[in-house]
């Protein structure tokens, strides 16, 4: 009896919290959207959630598909690497993405480095090898904030994981039982295409570019920087700004996340594990308690 009262009790919790945070789910949906708040009440930003894609990546069985990533390092190195450092990604890596050494070798010696200092004291440059790290386009964050508007790009080494945008109630509740992680590819993506025109009425701050789906305000110091065929791809995959998004985003999920797959599979052999040894525990019981009276 007792033990029925405590679940209708934690019942009836789980119900009310369920309906509060529906209703602030409804406040959020009511307030307007964007800049067209202005008078009074916060905004919330995005403006616009991000859009889902179909990620070879996502679900417990999930992986990178090499050719993807491979793209998307061509994108990012001909395109996102004028703005954007990598620092915590080294050149080796990348023969995760199916190089080989001389491949990495021959891509890593296409950058120049800092090293030193020598024996006369001063620092020097030389030729990247496979163990460097992807190095910076400017020397410090405040030249990179000059250089742009005052914003500084943000680093890459870890943006798919930065930047799990959140997708509020129902929706994060199924998140868990679909195992949803792909929030910061999903984001990148969803920004890189999302640049429009702003609103009728709506202006925005000089030398920053409207895209409602960027997290922190209405508009971003970054102008939409792919267009159609600025990269060609030597395997036939479309040369579209969907598809350089597409690429682009999955590369750097592999940047931050590069043990994925193996996580996954571990994920799962515990989850086998965990149901024989369940299953193993409950024999186990019985089989103690066998001859015991209730
Ligand atoms: C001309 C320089 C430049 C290039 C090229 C560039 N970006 Fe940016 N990017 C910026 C700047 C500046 C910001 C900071 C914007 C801000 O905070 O207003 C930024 C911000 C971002 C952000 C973070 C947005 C956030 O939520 O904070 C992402 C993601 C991004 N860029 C992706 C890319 C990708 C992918 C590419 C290559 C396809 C790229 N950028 C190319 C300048 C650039």
């Amino acid at each position: 009896m007792k033990k029925l009262v405590a679940s209708l009790v934690s019942l009836a919790f789980l119900a009310g919290f369920g309906a509060a945070s529906a209703v602030a789910q409804d406040d959020h949906a009511a307030a307007p959207a964007g800049g067209e708040h202005a008078e009074g009440g916060t905004p919330h930003y995005p403006i616009q959630h991000p859009k889902q894609v179909d990620w070879s990546f996502a679900g417990p069985f999930g992986h990178y598909d090499r050719g993807q990533l491979q793209r998307g390092l061509k994108v990012y190195t001909e395109v996102c690497s004028a703005c954007h450092s990598m620092k915590l990604v080294s050149f080796r890596t990348l023969e995760d993405l199916g190089y080989s050494e001389a491949q990495v070798k021959a891509f890593a010696a296409n950058y120049e480095v800092q090293d030193g200092p020598n024996d006369d004291g001063e620092m020097f440059a030389r030729k990247a090898v496979p163990s460097d790290y992807f190095p910076s386009p400017f020397p410090n964050v405040q030249a990179a904030a000059a250089a742009n508007n005052g914003a500084a790009p943000p680093d890459f080494s870890l943006i798919a994981k930065a930047r799990g945008v959140t997708r509020g109630f129902p929706q994060f509740v199924f998140d868990i039982f679909r195992q949803y992680q792909e929030g910061g590819p999903d984001y990148i993506y969803s920004l890189l295409t999302g640049y429009q025109e702003p609103p009728a009425g709506m202006e925005v701050p000089e030398g920053t570019h409207y895209n409602p789906y960027f997290v922190a305000s209405a508009s971003l110091a970054m102008a939409p920087p792919l267009s159609a065929d600025q990269v060609t791809y030597d395997d036939g995959a479309p040369q579209t700004v969907d598809q350089y998004a597409k690429d682009v985003s999955a590369f750097l999920m592999w940047a931050a996340e590069p043990h994925l797959e193996e996580r996954k599979r571990t994920g799962f052999m515990v989850m086998v594990f965990l149901v024989i040894f369940t299953g193993l525990i409950y024999l186990t019981k019985k089989s103690v308690y066998a001859n015991k009276e209730h």
